[in-house]
């Protein structure tokens, strides 16, 4: 069986993760130093956000150099170093790829911009004014699309005179997969980081690379400034032919076991069977958003309460879903999203029981489960009360753009990706451990209870309990291979399903609510001792607030 089936990744996000030198920013030997932490958690592999040369405009997600590593973070030495001390303790090493585009600093797009005929013009999405605009005017753009960090996606280089297309930042040029030699240049860049040592990639809005012919415009809901762009370019028509050609290109002649993961905002599970089909070598798993999307309809910013019956239903949909063919990831949080106990659990009265409760319910399903840094200490939302407090280019962009209230910043508060970008707690001492110097981004005061030295000294933490689970998915079969049904699928406090493997059965109930609720008769079990739970709280007919237990039978 695959690695990756019975593993456990972590995400470090570099900047916010040890700081060696005192700048105030992350680092690799910051990351090295802390090998026996990652040993100690028992976790198989680590995936770094990026670590590239970059202007860090969207914090290494714009790479100037996809064969250089930034110099805040340290030198490819460094890197070597970090894959050798972590194959040595056994954790395997996935890099974050980002080519749906590259920083406007990137070589290739600074040639692409110089004129219309230089030989890598193509290289990127070039567009001239909309027919019958003249370039620069307001809706003159190429097309109608917004860009994910607000605003048009293309931005005019004066220089030419015309547009170019950026999904993201105007500092994030979108690459032309069209072009081949484009292609060619990626998977060659793959094969030199395969080379190095590294075991796979996390693929940055893999889904977002092919763009439909024409560029046309996105349907214009009422009332809108912008079209439905998502709907052209998510899964746009050539992206399966991509994935395959640099599944053949890069991994299919190598000797090795490597994982690729590719983010996919909107994707589907009928696109995601499709991905993850092992026949289709296209990619391992992929990164859904339903999940994590349900709790913000109206928009980014605009949060309404947690639908527990919502969140599995489609969870359990995923789950169903990819059962007989590919495979699923499971997370809740990495450094887009909130933190996990602030937004889906009870930061405020049980934060250590709600952590251990989401934590439980995750990576007792059927996936790959990842742990973005900090999660599995119970870090909480980082609690910023004013605009400069933040450092993100999302949430940025949106301030200059929207009317300046509290109640843009009290939701900011909720929903900013700085939530989960503060520094990792290391120690209740200053700045939590992680520098010596001025953090790039503020540390919350309650890394004073909230901190790896004092959890792994309690072995009643959250990080214990991470550590357990993942020790449960390398021991039981059926936490890997199991079916998945979910129980009581309409009750809007209890969080109940079954995983089953030949003889074995796993029941795993939980209560996602302050209140204590009646057990159900047939999810007792009496007398047996729980394979993992969190502190009771209540009777044996009851669940306490925020309780979970799975309960190993047959
Ligand atoms: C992905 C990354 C996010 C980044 C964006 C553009 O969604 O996870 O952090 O801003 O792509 O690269």
């Amino acid at each position: 069986m695959e690695w990756w089936k019975s593993a456990t990744i972590y995400q470090v996000y570099p900047r916010s993760f040890a700081d060696s030198d005192g700048d105030g920013i992350g680092d690799l030997r910051g990351i090295i130093d802390r090998v026996d932490y990652f040993a100690t958690l028992g976790i198989d592999a680590v995936w770094l956000s990026p670590i590239y040369a970059s202007p860090q405009d969207d914090n290494g997600y714009d790479i100037s150099d996809y064969l250089a590593i930034e110099p805040t973070f340290g030198t490819l030495d460094d890197f070597d170093e970090l894959v050798a001390v972590f194959h040595a303790a056994g954790i395997r090493i996935v890099m974050d790829l980002v080519v749906n585009h590259t920083s406007d600093e990137h070589a290739w797009f600074r040639e692409s911009r110089s004129s219309l005929d230089n030989p890598k013009r193509d290289w990127y999405v070039w567009r001239p004014a909309r027919p019958g605009t003249t370039a620069g005017e307001p809706g003159a753009e190429p097309n109608n699309w917004p860009s994910h960090f607000f605003g048009p996606s293309w931005a005019l280089d004066e220089l030419t005179g015309e547009y170019y297309l950026h999904l993201f930042s105007r500092k994030q040029p979108d690459l032309n997969w069209e072009n081949h030699q484009v292609r060619e240049e990626v998977y060659s860049m793959m094969r030199w980081w395969l080379d190095r040592g590294v075991d796979g990639f996390r693929m940055d809005v893999v889904n977002f690379l092919s763009k439909p012919e024409g560029y046309p415009d996105g349907v214009l809901a009422p009332g809108a400034l912008f079209g439905d762009g998502f709907a052209h370019y998510a899964s746009g028509p050539r992206i399966h032919e991509y994935l395959r050609e640099m599944h053949d290109e890069v991994f299919a002649s190598r000797e090795g076991a490597f994982v690729t993961v590719g983010e996919m905002p909107a994707a589907t599970i009928e696109q995601a069977r499709l991905y993850t089909d092992p026949a289709r070598r296209e990619l391992d798993m992929i990164f859904q958003f339903e999940h994590v999307e349900l709790d913000h309809p109206d928009g980014k910013f605009d949060y309404i309460p947690l639908d527990l019956v919502a969140l599995k239903a489609s969870l359990a949909r995923w789950q169903v879903g990819l059962a007989d063919v590919g495979w699923n990831s499971l997370y809740w949080n990495n450094h887009d999203q909130p933190r996990a106990v602030s937004r889906f659990g009870d930061a405020e009265e049980h934060r250590v029981q709600s952590a251990k409760c989401l934590a439980t319910v995750l990576h007792l399903m059927r996936g790959t489960p990842y742990i973005y840094q900090g999660e599995e200490l119970g870090m909480t939302n980082a609690g910023f009360t004013a605009i400069e407090q933040y450092r993100d280019i999302e949430t940025l962009n949106y301030w200059r753009g929207a009317e300046q209230t509290s109640e843009l910043l009290a939701a900011f508060a909720v929903a900013s990706r700085d939530n989960a970008r503060t520094p990792m707690h290391w120690t209740p001492g200053e700045n939590a451990g992680f520098t010596t110097g001025e953090p790039w981004i503020g540390v919350p005061s309650n890394h004073v209870e909230i901190n790896a030295q004092t959890e792994l000294a309690d072995p009643h933490s959250v990080l214990h309990h991470y550590r357990r689970l993942i020790a449960l998915r390398h021991s039981e079969p059926v936490i890997v291979e199991g079916d998945f049904e979910l129980l009581y699928p309409d009750d809007p406090r209890l969080f109940a399903y079954r995983r089953t493997l030949g003889d074995t059965v796993l029941v795993v109930v939980s209560n996602w609510s302050r209140d204590e609720v009646p057990l159900p008769a047939e999810l007792r079990h009496p007398g047996v001792e729980p394979l993992i739970a969190n502190d009771s709280t209540a009777g044996a007919t009851t669940l306490g607030a925020w309780e979970a237990r799975a309960y190993l039978l047959g």
